[in-house]
């Protein structure tokens, strides 16, 4: 299938395979797959391990404004990077899980992962999950998919991903974790997750990743004629 450079914006609630998903799309098409969400647990973990936010999630706004400018976050090999260290295992932990929401409110941090993102999407080909992706980031995506799924549905994948990971989840804690995360998401001030008018809704409580990749290669043979 010759998918022509378009972009991808894949957004939706937590914990619903976006990641998943969005990397196979990459796969099978060739395109670049922009995770948007761990460069928020990125500058999350920095939070953390700087103080700029307190266990209660008080979060010192102007302090960690001034940190980000220089903060050297990036992807390389195998995942997420702050300068030469890998911090892919720490980002997916429920510790940074329960603090990347708060962070994701802050407009500052906001701009700060919203001009890495538009860098690389600048070249087109690219596969890019979030919660504003086709909002705010890339308005003018050819393509916006916009994923949910029941809730319980998604704790019980996301705590299959992390026991797998050898992290000793109970499903209980990790449903409250992403009911939150949806709440503040959905509720924050900038840009909140929304569906884009334009964007075409995913379900997949009951579809497999083939399930997925059926309906998908069939909304772009549709939508693209190829
Ligand atoms: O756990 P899941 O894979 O669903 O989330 P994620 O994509 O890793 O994103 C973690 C958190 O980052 C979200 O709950 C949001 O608070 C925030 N985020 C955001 O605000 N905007 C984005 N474009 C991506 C993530």
């Amino acid at each position: 299938m010759q998918v022509p450079d378009i972009i991808i914006a894949i957004d939706g609630y937590s914990s619903t395979g976006k990641s998943s998903f969005a990397k196979i799309i990459a796969k099978e098409f060739s395109f670049l797959y922009l995770d948007s969400g761990a460069l928020y647990r990125g500058v999350t973990l920095f939070a953390i391990e700087n103080g700029f936010i307190s266990d209660d999630c008080t979060i010192d706004v102007p302090g960690l404004d001034k940190a980000i400018v220089g903060l050297d976050l990036h992807f390389g090999e195998g995942g997420t990077y702050i300068g030469n260290r890998c911090i892919e295992k720490e980002i997916r932990s429920l510790e940074v899980a329960g603090k990347v929401s708060p962070i994701a409110t802050v407009a500052e941090v906001r701009n700060f992962v919203d001009m890495k993102l538009r860098e690389f999407g600048k070249k087109r080909r690219v596969v890019m999950d979030g919660r504003d992706i086709g909002t705010t980031v890339f308005p003018d995506a050819e393509l916006k998919i916009f994923m949910t799924a029941d809730p319980m549905i998604r704790a019980q994948r996301r705590a299959e991903e992390m026991r797998a990971k050898g992290d000793n989840v109970n499903i209980e804690d990790v449903l409250k974790n992403l009911q939150e995360r949806d709440y503040i998401d959905s509720h924050r001030k900038v840009s909140p997750l929304t569906q884009a008018e334009d964007a075409i809704v995913l379900d997949n409580s009951h579809m497999t990743m083939d399930d997925q990749m059926v309906w998908i290669r069939k909304v772009i043979s549709e939508r693209f004629g190829c």
